[in-house]
């Protein structure tokens, strides 16, 4: 199934192609659309957590020069679907968080509409708040699912009573705090509206997930939407979906009748608007025979939502597949506060889930007298202990084996505390990666030959000799602009050169979201289908005009086979013996993610996966003030994430093979793997470093002072 044409582009090392256009600054990015005398809206956000809004005064707003209107639920127009209250914005009095959109300021210039959004005064009446999670939260309740459509709580067995008997056990609770996604551009709208068609170039992973999302809310046919992307400066998650300030953008542009309007978060804004990780508390419980081979894993999970919409993080579910053990539990809890809404952040479930289980297996390493590589091998699994099903290919032994070779993890001394170099303290230390392999339905492509004469780069009409291919797939800076030609080259069978890509826009053939790592697979399997489509009809001679558009066969494997890409993260950290400090000075990362179709772009998806996984483990935390439900580090000089600086030696390599079962290209996702059981490598490393052992994330200097 994989080998279906023979790959000559696929495998290289491809330069970008957009790589020119960005870094002389001519790629347009949403905010630089040029559209027809913009106005620039500046939002009014909630300054209270919890209650209602009793007045506005905008008359000095609208007193300055310059400022166009001023929008409240008291003049906006109605929105025609309501159900999602994320987006439900300016439609009543009601506050749902601190920080919630709740006007707009439309003004000549960003200037002008900032200035004025400053001296809008609202008054409200405060109702009591609470922001506050805490693991005994009284208001902890099961939802009905979890993120992605996992069961909220799975069980094997009797875990209680394998916990009792187990010759070794171990109970304790990790950590995780609120994370922040700052993509390098922030999130933008620019909005405009004729009447009939709203259009928006907007900053997103999805320009069909913004599409679908805002038809229904502003009751629109599709065909009357239209989302442009071209490029966009990362996502992460927080763009997966669009939030209420796509919305505001929209409603701006349609009651400002002619206008389209234009709309920039702040990064401070972002804290609030654009969805983060929830904060998790992580019970671990695992029993051990006396050989090391676990008999029971437990994983009880609680964690936050916002009151006005449920956001449930499949942290526990990742713990359910990892490791063989016939008894097991995984659940989830969640307590609605009133703080802003959570959301996606790169590999959202397995990269919170895979830190408190896998500092837990080093811990038993230690508790056994074992290597945690030996106990990862003792504890392989024969097939997915969740789905029952045999994996489609797992490798991740050979992950391990290959890292140990490549890291020197043979030299290492077992006992914790037993290099210091200089004042600082040595260690290191391994955990497990692992992320599920998605490929979207519906996905697809158009392909078109070119006509003669035509060389005007007008959109399904490439020169002669040329293929147009069209999806409407975004490239979130990822590099999709390079690997789907290479995929179109290939199933074509032409050289790259005589690949037109026409991506990033709703004017072409249906395309799922850059999220869940499944793009490349999703969109390159509709690239193929429609260039076997192609061939089959028109052969290897096409005329003028050919054209042929197809969607890839769904994957049944799926339903027979655990899909899932693995991986090994190892790392070195030095800590300084008197001040606590905490450097990540040497890291590697091992993964098996199918075939890779550019090994350029792919390396930089797996380092910086990992880069934002030192920054996971030593930096990035969302400091909440329950007192006010906001977070009060919420820009870059206090919410710290790494710099050149803190990323001294790190390295990904892979596993040269393909997935026979990930579809036609035998690739699977390498976007999110990468940050998947980082944090907890270096939690490990830092344990056998210092010896103490450190359960609680971001990895602080303070808990390396005692
Ligand atoms: Mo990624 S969090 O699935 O966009």
């Amino acid at each position: 199934m994989s080998e279906l044409f023979p790959a000559r582009a696929i495998g290289t090392p491809m330069t970008r192609l957009d790589g020119a256009v960005k870094v002389t600054g001519t790629a347009p990015y949403a905010y630089d659309q040029p559209v027809e005398q913009p106005l620039f809206l500046h939002p009014v956000q909630a300054t209270i957590a919890r209650g209602r809004i009793i007045s506005f005064d905008s008359a000095a707003a609208e007193a300055m020069a310059g400022v166009v209107t001023v929008l409240t639920h008291l003049n906006a127009p109605k929105l025609f679907g309501t159900e999602d209250a994320e987006l439900a914005i300016l439609q009543s009095a009601e506050v749902g968080f601190r920080g919630q959109l709740i006007g707009a300021v439309l003004a000549e210039s960003p200037e002008t509409a900032r200035e004025a959004a400053g001296v809008v005064k609202v008054e409200y009446a405060v109702e009591p708040h609470d922001a506050q999670l805490r693991a005994d939260h009284p208001a902890l309740y099961a939802p009905e699912q979890v993120n992605a459509g996992f069961p909220t709580d799975t069980r094997q067995g009797d875990v209680d009573a394998a916990l009792t008997s187990a010759a070794v056990s171990l109970d304790q609770t990790y950590t995780t705090p609120p994370e922040h996604n700052n993509p390098m551009e922030p999130h933008t709208t620019v909005a405009s509206w004729d009447g009939t068609t709203l259009t928006l170039y907007d900053s997103t992973q999805g320009t069909y997930s913004v599409l679908s999302t805002l038809a229904p809310v502003f009751g629109l046919a599709t065909e009357n939407i239209r989302v442009i992307a071209p490029h966009v400066g990362g996502g992460f998650g927080s763009k997966g979906v669009p939030h209420a300030h796509v919305v505001l953008a929209a409603l701006a542009a349609q009651c400002c009748t002619g206008r389209p309007v234009k709309f920039a978060l702040t990064r401070q804004q972002m804290f609030s608007l654009t969805g983060y990780r929830t904060p998790t508390i992580q019970r671990v419980q695992l029993g051990a025979d006396g050989d090391g081979r676990l008999t029971a894993i437990a994983m009880d999970v609680v964690e936050q939502t916002s009151r006005i919409k449920e956001f449930a993080e499949q942290t526990a579910v990742p713990s359910r597949m990892m490791y063989a053990a016939g008894n097991r539990r995984a659940t989830h809890r969640l307590v609605k506060l009133d703080v802003p809404v959570p959301s996606w952040m790169r590999a959202p479930g397995e990269c919170p889930g895979m830190f408190g289980p896998e500092v837990a297996m080093d811990e038993l390493a230690v508790a056994c007298g074992l290597d945690p590589i030996e106990l990862r091998i003792r504890n392989e699994p024969d097939v997915d202990p969740d789905s029952g099903n045999p994996y489609a290919s797992r490798h991740l032994l050979e992950c391990f084996r290959l890292g140990a070779v490549r890291f020197g993890w043979g030299e290492r001394v077992p006992a914790p505390c037993s290099r210091q170099e200089d004042g600082w303290l040595i260690g290191t230390g391994v955990a497990s990666s692992t992320y599920p392999f998605y490929r979207q339905p519906n996905n697809t492509a158009r392909i078109s030959y070119g006509m003669a004469g035509d060389d005007t780069g007008t959109a399904g009409a490439a020169p002669e000799g040329r293929y147009t291919v069209q999806i409407g797939a975004a490239d979130i800076g990822t590099g999709t602009w390079t690997t789907l030609t290479q995929i179109a080259a290939d199933a074509l069978g032409c050289p790259v050169e005589t690949v037109r890509l026409e991506i990033g826009d709703t004017a072409y053939p249906m395309a799922s979201v850059a999220g869940g790592s499944s793009g490349t697979a999703s969109w390159g399997g509709a690239i193929v289908a429609a260039a076997e489509a192609f061939r089959s009809e028109y052969g290897t001679h096409p005329g003028p005009g050919d054209e042929a558009q197809a969607q890839p066969p769904e994957n049944d494997d799926k339903k027979h086979f655990a899909l899932h890409s693995f991986g090994a993260q190892f790392a070195e950290v030095r800590v300084c013996a008197d001040t606590g400090e905490i450097r990540v000075s040497r890291m590697l990362g091992v993964f098996f993610a199918g075939r890779i179709i550019n090994p350029r772009t792919a390396r930089s998806q797996f380092i910086g996966g990992m880069t934002m996984g030192v920054g996971m483990a030593l930096h990035e935390q969302g400091v909440m003030d329950p007192r006010f439900g906001i977070i009060v580090n919420h820009d870059f000089a206090e919410y710290h994430i790494p710099t050149n600086a803190d990323i001294e030696d790190l390295d990904a390599i892979w596993l040269e093979d393909h997935d026979s079962h990930a579809g036609a290209l035998g690739a699977r996702g390498i976007g999110e793997i990468g940050i998947v059981g980082a944090a907890a490598a270096i939690a490990n490393a830092a344990f056998h470093a210092t010896g103490i052992r450190a359960r609680d994330l971001p990895l602080t200097a303070d808990k390396f002072l005692s």
